[in-house]
């Protein structure tokens, strides 16, 4: 790091593929972090088996149209069927065929070789533009048409060919692939979109069309686009700046020679001060916090009116919070989960007029329920009083809480057209007696007191609405994911998708942290559950509002921790089957929240407090250690014992 100017520590995502090493070598010797995302595998020519199927099918003379949509691709088609064909002979089939061309680029490239389009679509070239000079040619309807793809797919346009009785061929054309292993590549995406990367290095034009992507199919292209606009974007030469630019990734540095050298010199040497102007506060966008839409949809979020942004300062110093952030802390912060429920005499008064669907639903009531017990137990945080299951039914499945049997799902999801059918949520407002009850709880509660949101995990809702209730040996669940994983992980997308506007919402409406509740997540082998699960809930934690911490909760998780702990979360919920402190020592940095079995507080007061100290003992004063149940209080629990345990942990914890 002899460079006065060079990056400085800065972190650096390089997209070249081949010379990776080399980026990296010259990164680091430019005081950077590297971060490699190779983004590109070259596709052999003769590896384009549609396209070379295509070729056969056009000698025959199969086609009546053939459309060419972009100029790269029709080239690089061009350079696949001449691996195969005298090019003479497919100019000459061309010429028999009519036909069309969406853009200029497309017509120049024909034009090259001696042929012209018959139809040509109207600027601004898009495919509309294109269909309806289709049309103006006359009936599509029982016409044969080849389209060339190149990049992304045209499925409104095919659809609508379609639908207007053409028989389409599609034909897609590989130049440049994903790499095999994208791994690395999904990695940096997700760094980039959580906000953790200083400067982007592009090397060749494919390169961005490639991450854009991937992030696509990660779900992340938003997160992703907006990470890059807080960095500095750098490309290797005027071809790749203008691709960048036609992406809508604006470019903020280019060197005055196309060569990977000057780029990652000249990006080492103005990245620092190019990042103060980006960075500076002025062209931050708001704080969640009062922010008026989540997910392109409008929710009310006033902050309370005694609350700087992002809660005032007793909150972000709360017990609570700093045990999250693994500071130090006065005394083990503690809450049990379900301490809102069924062993209160209160709870159960307003239960004998209320459904547990419509008290989940009353707002008044929900908020009522969630401070009465933190008032009651004198506990250091509320969790909104709401189900993990309600999030079903805006997707489309038929919930009920029956008496004494515990939730049913009435149209259960069992078969891929049932998944089909599944909604995504893409707008939370049906949910917004959730927020508002958040919105109140927050008023309402001491400004000292923070407020979890929660969600369940994508497996564990999974589990009810495959089985329909709760269940002991998961086997449909376990059936549709070992028969069917494509149907399997588009089931756990669309519950993932729903689940981060979910908890995004809970947190712009005003919980400080959110918990996602895995609780049957136990049940599974490590293998399975780092092909079925880890993917998805790692997808979600990546995606929620940065600066809001996030329990990461299962139980019967022994075998599991080190993998939940990959998966993400600030916090990791153990249960009593572990022992706290050799959790602790296999997860290693990071805050632990836990452990206690729910049936201690069965035992007499003492023993309680025996139980208590136990755990203590083991957290040993560390910073970052919640108290908790290993899971919910049980309906029988006595009260007396819930607020002997509160006020022992907090005794015995004083430092
Ligand atoms: O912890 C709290 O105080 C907040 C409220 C809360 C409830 N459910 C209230 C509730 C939370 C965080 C949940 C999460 C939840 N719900 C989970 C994950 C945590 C866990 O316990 O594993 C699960 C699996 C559910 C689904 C669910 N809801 C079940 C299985 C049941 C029936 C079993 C039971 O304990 O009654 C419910 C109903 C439910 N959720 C009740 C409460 C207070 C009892 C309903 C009633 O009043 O009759």
């Amino acid at each position: 790091m002899t460079e006065t100017k060079g990056f400085k520590g800065l972190r650096v995502v390089s997209f070249e593929s081949r010379k990776s090493d080399q980026m990296a070598d010259l990164i680091e010797r430019n005081g950077g972090q590297a971060i490699l995302a190779p983004s590109m595998r070259e596709v052999p020519l003769e590896d384009n088996t549609e396209a070379l199927g295509f070729g056969d099918k056009l000698l025959k003379g199969e086609f009546d149209v053939v459309v060419l949509m972009t100029g790269v691709g029709t080239r690089t088609l061009f350079e696949i069927l001449k691996t195969k064909y005298p090019f003479e002979q497919i100019k000459t089939a061309l010429a028999k065929t009519v036909l069309a061309s969406r853009g200029p680029k497309s017509v120049a490239v024909l034009n090259e070789v001696g042929l012209a389009p018959q139809i040509r679509a109207a600027e601004p070239n898009t495919w509309k533009d294109l269909l309806a000079a289709l049309d103006q040619n006359g009936p599509v309807k029982g016409k044969s048409i080849a389209v060339q793809e190149y990049g992304a797919s045209s499925k409104e346009f095919i659809d609508s060919l379609v639908q207007r009785g053409a028989r389409v061929t599609r034909v897609p054309v590989y130049r440049w692939a994903l790499p095999t292993d994208t791994g690395p590549l999904r990695e940096a995406l997700r760094l980039v979109a959580g906000g953790k990367a200083d400067v982007a290095l592009f090397t060749s034009a494919t390169q961005i069309s490639n991450a854009l992507q991937m992030a696509q199919e990660e779900g992340i292209e938003k997160e992703f686009r907006e990470g890059l606009s807080h960095m500095v974007v750098a490309s290797v030469g005027p071809v790749c700046t203008q691709f960048l630019d036609e992406y809508g990734v604006p470019v903020d540095l280019e060197p005055e020679h196309p060569r990977m050298g000057n780029l990652v010199l000249e990006a080492s040497r103005r990245s620092g001060d190019l990042l103060k102007e980006k960075r500076s506060p002025s062209k931050l966008p708001p704080p969640l916090w009062g922010r008026t839409e989540v997910g392109g949809v409008a929710i009310e979020s006033t902050p309370h009116p005694n609350l700087p942004p992002h809660g005032g300062k007793e909150l972000a110093e709360s017990v609570f919070l700093k045990a999250c952030r693994m500071e130090a802390v006065p005394y083990t912060p503690i809450w049990l989960m379900r301490q809102a429920g069924r062993y209160m005499k209160e709870y159960r008064t307003i239960r004998e007029k209320h459904g547990f669907l419509d008290l989940c639903k009353d707002s008044d009531l929900a908020c009522e329920v969630t401070v009465y017990a933190v008032e009651r137990l004198g506990v250091d945080a509320a969790i909104i009083f709401s189900d993990i299951l309600l999030i079903l039914e805006p997707m489309g499945l038929n919930l009920e809480y029956a008496k004494g049997d515990g939730p049913v799902i009435h149209n259960p999801v069992r078969t891929p057209q049932d998944i089909d059918r599944l909604r995504t949520v893409t707008d939370p407002t049906p949910l917004h007696f959730v927020f508002d009850a958040i919105k109140k709880t927050r008023q309402a509660l001491a400004p000292n007191i923070p407020l979890i949101g929660f969600a369940g995990a994508p497996f564990t809702l999974a589990s009810y609405l495959i089985e329909g209730q709760g269940s002991r040996n998961y086997i449909h669940t376990k059936g549709l994911m070992y028969n069917n994983p494509e149907a399997w992980h588009s089931l756990m997308k669309k519950l993932s998708e729903s689940l981060v506007l979910y908890l995004n919402a809970q947190i712009a409406a005003g919980a400080q942290a959110v918990q996602l509740f895995d609780s049957w997540v136990g049940c599974l082998s490590p293998s399975d559950y780092k092909q079925f699960v880890l993917p998805h809930n790692r997808s979600i934690i990546r995606r929620l509002t940065p600066g809001t911490p996030v329990i990461h909760f299962g139980t019967g998780t022994g075998a599991l921790l080190e993998l939940m702990k990959e998966a993400g979360g600030d916090v990791i919920g153990l249960d009593w089957r572990v022992q706290l402190d050799e959790g602790w020592k296999r997860l290693g940095n990071i805050a632990i929240q836990g452990n206690m079995d729910p049936a201690a507080l069965f035992g007499s007061p003492e023993s309680i407090r025996l139980e208590a100290q136990r755990i203590l003992v083991q957290a040993a004063g560390r910073p970052g250690h919640i108290f908790n149940l290993g899971h919910g209080i049980l309906p029988e629990t006595p009260v007396g014992h819930v607020k002997a345990l509160v006020d022992a942990v907090h005794e015995l914890s004083t430092r």
